[in-house]
């Protein structure tokens, strides 16, 4: 089904995301058009644990939410009632976090008699290229890598998702935050080694990029990780220093690799013309050039967010939720928190009659 986006100009939501460490809303119009982006991050929260710790994650998300989704309606000079409908993350991501989002937006959506949609996650990552790509329309291809997943998905139409790849074990961006707190760069990784390997050599180190047999789209980043450890492992042990700038951009050349590698051997197996970035790993500089020479080489249009809306934030929750809204989906108060939610499926969220 092809969707006209003009008969949905004047459609306000309010979107909101809490589903991992970033206490976000927005409000976008006409399903691509951002009128607010506010998020509120916690790294500082959890910097000193080296990760996200859930139970801090979720009181943080309750004391801030209330002043952030307020933040979001003042900077886009709307109130409650000119909302049409509210999108809310229910999956996946923690289950703590997630139910702070999703019990706000029931409460404020009971309270103001406004519908609520339930959103997932990543396919609010991949819906965040409709912000940019103003032309962009499906079907097209998504790559969509980040903290906790690691997938490529042929996007069929709107609300509709095939996944063609996931990966075995690490998501890639927990590979990258891994790597960068064995090599001392703490938390959060993946921009450190991002910033890191501009300054080493990423064919200093010989890491592995490892293939599944079963699927062989499917990512692997373990063998990777693991491969990074036994090097620093075996520095140690002959009393070595190693150059931290060369082993951040070797990893990261490897883990380019691997994405980029599955990414177009599956885009030229099924032909694909638009190839898209998503999540929190598609804001790395090197990733996003390499996927933009390889699909130019395969006269491929290329397709990225800003990296704003590439790591966590509301308003793509916004933007795919105005599509799931303009479908006919909606939730009601029996929407819950669904932590281990697949790309594609939906639970207490459906059409209306
Ligand atoms: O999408 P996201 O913000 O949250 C999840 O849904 O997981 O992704 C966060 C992940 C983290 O693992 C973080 O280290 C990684 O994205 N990341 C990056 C970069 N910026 C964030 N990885 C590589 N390079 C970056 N510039
Ligand atoms: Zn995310």
């Amino acid at each position: 089904m092809s969707f006209n986006t003009k008969d949905n100009s004047k459609l306000l939501v309010l979107g909101i995301e809490s589903s991992c460490d970033e206490t976000a809303a927005s409000v976008v119009r006409g399903c691509r058009e951002v009128l607010s982006n506010v998020i509120y991050s916690q790294i500082d929260l959890h910097t000193i644990y080296g990760g996200v710790v859930p139970e801090i994650a979720s009181r943080g998300h309750i004391e801030k939410i209330n002043q952030v989704v307020k933040s979001a309606l003042d900077e886009a000079k709307v109130s409650l009632k000119d909302i049409d409908a509210i999108a809310v993350t229910y999956g996946p991501g923690l289950v703590g976090a997630l139910l702070v989002g999703v019990a706000h937006a029931k409460a404020l959506g009971w309270a103001a008699g406004i519908p609520v949609v339930g959103v997932n996650h990543i396919e609010g990552h991949i819906c965040a290229n409709y912000i940019d790509n103003i032309s962009l329309e499906p079907p097209f291809m998504c790559l969509v890598a980040s903290g906790g997943h690691s997938h490529l998905v042929n996007v069929e139409d709107y609300g509709k998702y095939e996944i063609i790849a996931r990966t075995r074990d690490d998501a890639a961006g927990e590979a990258f935050d891994k790597v960068a707190r064995a090599i001392g760069l703490g938390y959060p990784g993946g921009p450190k080694i991002d910033r890191e390997a501009r300054n080493g050599n990423p064919d200093a180190i010989s890491f592995p990029r490892a293939n599944v047999r079963e699927n062989e789209y499917d990512f692997s980043f373990s063998g990777l990780k693991s491969a990074v450890l036994n090097y620093l492992n075996a520095c140690n042990m002959k009393g070595e220093s190693f150059d931290v700038a060369d082993v951040a951009a070797s990893f990261q050349s490897a883990a380019i690799d691997i994405l980029v590698g599955h990414s177009m051997q599956a885009a030229a197996d099924r032909g694909v013309k638009k190839f898209a970035i998503a999540g929190g790993v598609a804001s790395n500089s090197a990733l996003r050039q390499a996927l933009e020479n390889e699909c130019e080489k395969r006269e491929i249009e290329f397709m990225k967010p800003s990296p704003v809306y590439c790591t966590d934030n509301a308003a793509m929750i916004g933007v795919a939720g105005s599509y799931e809204y303009n479908l006919g989906y909606r939730s009601d108060l029996t929407l819950n928190a669904v932590p281990n939610l697949s790309i594609g499926k939906r639970e207490g969220v459906s059409k209306k009659s």
